[in-house]
């Protein structure tokens, strides 16, 4: 599973770290990144999560 951030669409609420800190954080634009790729089996559920809860559908996930 690989997940991209969308940086032109993300606002920077940081919902998707907080639901899942080991594929997202913030970066010091303010906006999110996916620092984990491919996203470890053992966290796809909760990547899947955060890109489900993104208020502005910014997470792509690709299988
Ligand atoms: Fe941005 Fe959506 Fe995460 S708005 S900070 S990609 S939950």
């Amino acid at each position: 599973m690989i997940a991209k951030v969308d940086k032109g669409t993300c606002i920077g609420c940081g919902a998707c770290p907080s639901v899942c800190p080991e594929v997202f954080q913030m970066e010091d634009d303010g906006l999110a990144t996916a620092y984990v790729n491919p996203v470890p089996e053992a966290v796809e559920g909760t990547a899947q999560e955060a890109a489900d809860g993104c208020p502005v559908e910014a997470i792509h996930i690709e299988k």
